[in-house]
């Protein structure tokens, strides 16, 4: 009876769980796992033992590129059962000691690897842990070179070739290749980090006031500390250390990068940051976290941005000079309620994380251009043509293109796409639009207070909804018309929105006098020329761009050569621009921007840019794409490593962001 109890409380009724595990997961874990978890992604055995608190403590070895120290869990037995093994997710790490209750502690084995999920750590106890009862563990560790979560760089390759910097990605299962832990979203705890490091820490809880804020002058090892203390998933577990500088960009937010960088990366931020945050926090509620900081990461950062609570970890790329780009900065915010504060149970319903971070995100851009709906339909635009790439690239019957997508056996890395975002975005879209904005503004709240510091799936979500409507007849009635089956597991296009359009029209119709010109030259009196996009702003080229690249056929070469030219595509500071002309220019067979791309590949790491631009590199100049990609082997992420070097042996999937 109470296991049927806790049954309800960990996997609500209308949870579609996986009830078959993978053979091989079956087979190792048949005499632990009681419920089968919802997160088919990790190993351990969450739902028999769940961390109610953890500690990592580190030292920073840039010598010999790892990380060493002790993670400390607190477990609380959570079945009747008395389970006397406890199975933690952990991937290439080198295991030292286990201590039990303070205990050292012997009957430990790490079991045989499953990929892509990693070899479980299991501990054997003396005796079962009776319901609701705590044991503590600690593992003491080493990183290795296998380590996905980390990149370690050289003082050669960084920007001012001085000290040497490492930094963490741990979402979506990499946090385990840093310590054994329950690798899942399903799970939260409070952290504790102690680092130890001879150049600047930033990790993602509060740092103590005692923190040092330079590196030792004799470049010895200081010790810093940080909290927090908001219940937090494992893959939100960040530190990065190296020769960073601080500087405020707003009452509660700081932004840090390499020092020479500093002040570029501070005007980037300092006039939107906080008029960002309060953006959000009219939409949801006051943000929760204390500080929101940034970091500027070196430019192999894989991802445009990283939520790290207290910290976002940002590409470079986005200090564009122009502010162009801060979008990333209003999504990386909006996390902070959607994904960190109410996070998806599994990756299986990413779509909760970033679908209504995507969400939120273009409520601020409206917000912030006096509250034009027009902006927010702009981002949206743009957004649809990232989703219609990924339906291309996929194809429409794809697994990836459901909103709730199946991942038993799989790798989340190889599922991340555009898709939970702009599908999980129109749905949300499309819910507002049916019960009207002033009814959903109601709701938006009360979602982020009931699932505040818990972690949910599409059908709490769904419940969530209908629950709250309940006693509003009419209201109800809409929501009783959503066929919440198609929107869950339907692949390919949503409804396509009727998006306000006025902020793209000049650029459709741009685009559409270079679909005639191309098609044929002679039926129009068009000539481009640098004046066709004067006061565009970086996005309205983005757009632009994005139709080029999807008209049927390519540009002539020539045509290509052209657009380049007079509308100065090729070097653009600005990347979001500079990478989408290459491919158009790659795609019409224009060879001479090889060179650039070369150039690019070799000094971005964002996959968002990366993957595109190897992509199109491979179809015009296999040989050239497998070079620059051994060149810049060392410069990548290891996770754009893998990505690459998937696309590049031709596996399909593993595609981000267009
Ligand atoms: N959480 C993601 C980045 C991520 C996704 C890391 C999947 C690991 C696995 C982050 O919030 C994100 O969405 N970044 C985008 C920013 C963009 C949508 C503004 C990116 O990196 O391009
Ligand atoms: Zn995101």
């Amino acid at each position: 009876m109470l296991l049927l109890t806790l049954r309800q409380t960990l996997l609500p009724a209308k949870t579609r769980v996986s009830l078959i595990l993978p053979r091989r997961l079956n087979r190792m874990a048949s005499t632990t796992i009681i419920n089968p978890p919802r997160d088919p992604n990790t190993l351990s055995n969450y739902n028999n033992f769940r961390t109610t608190a953890t500690a990592v403590d580190v030292e920073v070895d840039f010598s010999k590129q790892m990380l060493k120290g002790k993670v400390s869990h607190k477990l609380q037995s959570i079945t009747d059962a008395a389970t006397n093994e406890i199975i933690l997710d952990s991937s290439h790490v080198l295991i030292k000691d286990i201590s039990v209750g303070g205990k050292s502690h012997k009957d430990f084995e790490l079991l045989a690897r499953v990929e892509p999920y990693g070899s479980p750590l299991k501990i054997t106890l003396e005796k079962g842990i009776p319901l609701s009862d705590f044991i503590d563990v600690s593992i003491t560790f080493e990183t290795t070179s296998k380590c996905t979560a980390l990149q370690w760089l050289t003082p050669a390759q960084t920007s001012n070739k001085k000290h040497p910097y490492m930094f963490s990605q741990c979402e979506a299962i990499h946090a385990r290749s840093i310590f054994p832990c329950q690798d899942t979203p399903d799970v939260k705890a409070p952290f504790k980090f102690t680092v130890k490091s001879p150049l600047p820490v930033i990790a993602s809880g509060i740092a103590d006031s005692s923190n040092p804020t330079t590196a030792s002058s004799d470049g010895t090892s200081q010790t810093y500390h940080f909290t927090q203390s908001v219940p937090i998933p494992s893959y939100l577990y960040a530190i990065a250390s190296g020769d960073i500088g601080f500087a405020p960009i707003g009452p509660r937010s700081t932004v840090a990068t390499s020092p020479e960088a500093l002040s570029a990366a501070q005007w980037e931020f300092k006039d939107d940051t906080e008029r960002q945050l309060q953006a959000a926090e009219s939409v949801v509620f006051p943000y929760k976290w204390g500080q929101y900081n940034i970091l500027v990461l070196p430019p192999s950062f894989p991802f445009g941005g990283m939520e790290n609570p207290i910290y976002t970890f940002a590409t470079p790329t986005v200090v564009s000079g122009d502010r162009q780009n801060i979008d990333v900065i209003a999504h990386e915010a909006s996390h902070s309620w959607s994904g960190n504060l109410v996070t998806n149970a599994s990756w299986e319903h990413f779509w909760l994380n970033e679908g209504w971070t995507t969400y939120i995100e273009r409520r601020i851009q409206a917000i912030l251009h006096d509250n034009n709906d027009a902006w927010r339909d702009f981002s949206a635009i743009i957004g649809w043509a990232a989703l219609t790439e990924a339906m291309e690239h996929f194809g429409e019957d794809h697994e990836f293109t459901k909103l709730v997508v199946d991942l038993k056996g799989k790798d989340p890395d190889d599922a991340f796409s555009t898709v939970p975002y702009e599908k999980g975005f129109t749905f949300l879209y499309y819910i507002e639009k049916l019960i009207g904005k002033d009814t959903f503004d109601k709701f938006i709240p009360h979602y982020f207070k009931t699932w505040e510091g818990k972690s949910l799936d599409s059908y709490d979500f769904k419940d969530t909804l209908l629950k709250f409507f309940e006693s509003d007849a009419s209201t109800s009635k809409k929501l009783a018309t959503i066929d919440w089956d198609t929107w869950f597991y339907k692949p390919g296009y949503p409804p396509k929105p009727d998006f306000d359009t006025s902020l793209v029209d000049g650029v459709y119709a741009l685009a559409k006098k270079w679909e005639t010109f191309t098609r044929d030259p002679n039926s129009t009196d068009f000539t481009p020329k640098p004046s066709d996009i004067e006061g565009w702003t970086g996005n309205q080229l983005v757009v632009f761009l994005e139709a080029i690249l999807n008209f049927s056929s390519p540009l002539p070469t020539q045509h290509a050569r052209y657009m380049g030219k007079y509308y100065s595509l090729v070097d653009r500071e600005n990347v979001e621009i500079s990478s989408r002309f290459y491919q158009v220019a790659m795609i019409s067979r224009d060879d001479s921007v090889k060179g650039k791309v070369v150039e690019l590949l070799g000094q971005v790491g964002r996959m968002k840019y990366v993957r595109p631009l190897y992509r199109c590199l491979v179809q015009i100049d296999r040989t050239l794409a497998e070079e620059t990609f051994e060149k810049n082997r060392e410069f990548y992420h290891p996770i754009c490593r893998n990505m690459v070097q998937k696309l590049l042996s031709g596996v399909k999937g593993g595609k981000f962001n267009g």
